[in-house]
């Protein structure tokens, strides 16, 4: 670094929606933006994703509901939450009236509590987008698991694809925890959806050695840090190559731009940066600066010619300014 500002297009699209930067909240680890907004301006980011909201308030799990795991934390937290109709009249008017472009996550136990969500959300101005958590592992039963299941998957994304405003895209928040992502993938793809979210929380547990029990009230939890971003990273890449034309949303342990350019670089046209914080609450601006920058220093002038580079041809692969890079 010299200290010159680098000049890079860090636009990006995600399907019709096009956000000023690449840069986004994962739902559950930044609420609805509120308090993130103590230490940096969240209309900055390219937007916020919200906690996955299901119709009616909800307490969620037993606690204890966190457990630090190596490079990472399990969560239960069970889709808490203020239901739908206090998060649009406390959040999404929080966030319209703070210029933050919104991703509203939504939940449901079947179906139609995913259709009544979309269509409650229809019209309202703050949101530019629905990223639909059809993988949530914190629920009572793994059928509830909607994204371990084409058929089930498919009837979901249909179901809101069909209900939702047709201007809004509607992204696929999909699970790791499968034989082959590809599979749910393009089910979603042809029932519909207009991108992927990759990817939400493995399958965990911890054991407490003093208890001999479970640590979380919940039994298992989701695992997300560090940890579990080569896994992540494979997803964005297989996801990539089986369906090129629909963008993703990458997010799996994202803590550097380093860490966020290997998203990119695998097919994520833009990044969520989670776990990280609640370490670092300013992690997303910072992870913002730090992806412009490792652009910059590769040579690319615009975000958007290294979504996917890793996959072209060894051949094709090196830009010059990559090669020098390369050759430190
Ligand atoms: C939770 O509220 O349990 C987490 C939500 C999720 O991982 O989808």
């Amino acid at each position: 670094m010299d200290g010159v500002r680098p000049m890079v297009d860090m636009t990006t699209q995600l399907a019709t929606l096009t956000l000023p930067n690449p840069v986004l909240t994962a739902s559950g680890c930044a609420a609805a933006g509120r308090e993130l907004h103590q230490f940096f301006d969240v209309a900055a980011l390219g937007a916020v994703v919200t906690k996955s909201i299901m119709m009616r308030p909800r307490s969620g799990r037993a606690t204890p509901r966190m457990a630090e795991t190596p490079s990472g934390m399990l969560n239960s937290i069970g889709l808490q939450g203020p239901g739908i109709d206090a998060f649009i009249d406390t959040d999404l008017a929080w966030l319209a009236e703070h210029g933050a472009r919104t991703v509203v996550s939504i939940a449901g136990g079947h179906t139609d509590e995913y259709v009544e969500l979309a269509r409650r959300l229809n019209g309202h101005p703050a949101v530019s987008m629905l990223e639909v958590n059809i993988s949530c592992p914190n629920v009572e039963s793994r059928g509830q698991v909607f994204a371990c299941d084409a058929i089930a998957s498919s009837r979901v994304i249909g179901a809101v694809r069909r209900a939702a405003d047709p201007s809004l895209p509607v992204f696929a928040k999909l699970s790791p925890d499968v034989t082959d992502i590809t599979l749910i993938a393009r089910a979603c793809a042809d029932a519909g959806a207009d991108g992927f979210s990759l990817i939400n929380t493995l399958l965990g547990m911890v054991i407490d050695t003093d208890t001999m029990a479970p640590a979380l009230g919940g039994g298992t939890g989701g695992l997300s840090g560090p940890a579990i971003r080569p896994v992540a990273v494979r997803c964005v890449w297989q996801v990539r190559r089986a369906l090129p034309h629909l963008p993703i949303l990458g997010m799996g342990g994202i803590r550097s731009g380093l860490d966020a350019l290997q998203f990119v670089l695998a097919g994520a046209s833009a990044v969520s940066v989670g776990t990280a914080v609640f370490g670092d609450p300013s992690a997303p601006v910072r992870v913002l600066a730090e992806l412009e920058q490792a652009l910059d220093d590769r040579g690319f002038a615009a975000l958007a010619d290294a979504v996917g580079y890793a996959h072209r041809r060894p051949a094709d692969r090196l830009v010059p300014e990559a090669a020098e890079v390369a050759a430190g």
